[in-house]
């Protein structure tokens, strides 16, 4: 990456809305539209509000939640990153996705540990869909290969030694790919381990776990800066905290474009 503009960084960023009402999602969205690349809503907007609208015992909040949440997705249509994270037998994946991919989603994710003829069962609902929805934007089908919130120790405590996370990361990618996934989500610490095994770039690698050198890592642990992630090949990075924490949202979007850009441009700050 030579000469790279700053808006063109824009459609890099995911902003992870992970807030547990749609007004404060809404919110988000109207300041960040235009400024990045989508929006990512995943288990806690999407428990959330279900659970909000069920529960509310003010009738009135729940009808305008209602309406704003039907408003949202229409706005959204054909953008959101749907987070869903499936991974259960091919058929209740199969009916899951039936349902959802009737949010008009850009993108959304299956456990690659579910398995091959699971994330089959994926690709042809995806692909059923975009048959009968030609004037939709085909979702990609993407697959998590480890939680960036796991580290080697992690590892151990579910049976699998340090030395297997490499190979691990590798098969699940490369499974993955033989499924004719779009791509997977992955640390961008494993992006070179995933492209020995898969080294065709239109198999796309978003990554996690991002955060400015300084920043709380929270829960996170295979972490890299936007920078790092960008340089070493990820077609998104995919941010809640360090945007939605901060105190102007806006400022730390661009605090990570420079980021990226510093990266980019002196490949030994890292
Ligand atoms: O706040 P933070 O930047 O850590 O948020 C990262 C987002 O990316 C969260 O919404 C999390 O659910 C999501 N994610 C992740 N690791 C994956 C897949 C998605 O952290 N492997």
């Amino acid at each position: 990456m030579s000469s790279i503009s700053r808006e063109s960084l824009r459609k890099n960023i995911i902003v992870a809305l992970d807030v547990s009402s749609v007004d404060a999602a809404f919110d988000y969205y109207e300041s960040l539209n235009g400024k990045v690349g989508g929006f990512k809503l995943g288990f806690e907007f999407f428990y959330s509000t279900l659970v909000n609208l069920v529960t509310n015992p003010d009738s009135k909040k729940a009808h305008e939640d209602l309406d704003l949440t039907r408003h949202f997705f229409k706005t959204l249509a054909g953008t959101p990153f749907g987070d869903v994270k499936l991974c259960d037998i091919p058929e209740t994946v199969k009916k899951a996705l039936q349902n959802l991919l009737k949010l008009n989603l850009l993108m959304f994710n299956v456990h690659a540990w579910g398995g091959k003829p699971m994330m089959k069962a994926a690709r042809a609902v995806v692909d059923e869909f975009a048959s009968a929805n030609p004037e939709k934007p085909k979702p990609l089908l993407l697959a998590v290969t480890v939680l960036t919130s796991m580290d080697n120790n992690d590892l151990e405590d579910i049976g699998l030694p340090e030395e297997y996370r490499v190979p691990m990361v590798q098969s699940l990618a490369k499974a993955a790919y033989e499924c004719n996934c779009d791509g997977v989500i992955a640390s961008a610490k494993d992006t070179k381990a995933i492209r020995e095994v898969v080294p065709d770039t239109k198999f796309k690698i978003f990554t996690p776990g991002v955060r400015l050198p300084g920043s709380a890592k929270h829960d996170q642990k295979a972490v890299t800066t936007p920078g790092e992630a960008i340089r070493n090949g990820a077609a998104g990075v995919i941010i809640g905290r360090d945007i939605t924490g901060a105190e102007d949202p806006v400022a730390a979007v661009e605090k990570i474009i420079d980021n990226i850009i510093e990266a980019v441009n002196n490949p030994a700050t890292a």
